[in-house]
């Protein structure tokens, strides 16, 4: 495997982060996968992993983030910590291509408001995941990181957070933000 991630935070520490971290760790010390990293795991939890036994191993966080749910905090966190952020449901699962600020400035660079999404987040240093069924949507994700946006549109964009969030199972931590 390339990448190994623990999907979400055992609720309650049922399962101890050391077991669960280490388990990893031992996983890429025995080359079954080339790295290793949590999700949805928030700043303490981010904290407690990187502390135990193999923490130092964790490559990444994969958390959600889009232009409705900037994350910022947890962001920050995570790049002080030199843990790289994947984020997850770049496109607010197809939402932004509704919504009027993403669409004019697509407009004005002849592309689709979820290109601008994408290069958005990417312009984070952030990991960025979309996921499509349709090959044109595939490509059009990929060229999507050659798009530059300038700053007066990056705050356009910044000011569109609204801490929606999509991903929220009952068994999820208690957020940051
Ligand atoms: N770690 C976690 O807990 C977690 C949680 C949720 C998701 N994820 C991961 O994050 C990745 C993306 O999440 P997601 O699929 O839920 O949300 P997403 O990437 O935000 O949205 C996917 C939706 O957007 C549409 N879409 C994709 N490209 C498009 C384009 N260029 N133009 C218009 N529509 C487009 C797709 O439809 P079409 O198929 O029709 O293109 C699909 O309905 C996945 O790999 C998923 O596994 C991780």
């Amino acid at each position: 495997m390339d990448l190994v991630l623990l999907h979400w935070p055992s609720p309650d520490n049922e399962v101890p982060v050391a077991e669960s971290i280490g388990a990893l760790a031992e996983a890429k010390s025995r080359g079954l996968t080339r790295n290793i990293g949590v999700s949805n795991f928030t700043m303490a939890q981010l904290d407690e992993a990187l502390e135990v036994e193999g923490g130092d191993q964790l490559i990444t966080n994969q958390i959600e983030v889009h232009p409705f749910l900037a994350n910022k905090a947890l962001v920050n966190h995570c790049n002080e910590r030199g843990v790289r952020v994947t984020g997850y449901m770049p496109l607010a699962v197809g939402k932004v291509m509704e919504d009027d600020t993403l669409k004019q400035i697509a407009d004005k660079h002849d592309v689709t408001p979820a290109q601008v999404a994408l290069a958005w987040v990417a312009a984070r240093n952030i990991v960025v995941i979309p996921s499509s069924t349709k090959r044109a949507h595939q490509q059009s994700n990929l060229d999507a990181m050659n798009l530059s946006l300038s700053d007066d549109e990056v705050k356009r964009i910044n000011a569109l957070d609204r801490g929606e969030r999509i991903a929220n199972p009952s068994f999820a931590p208690v957020w940051d933000e």
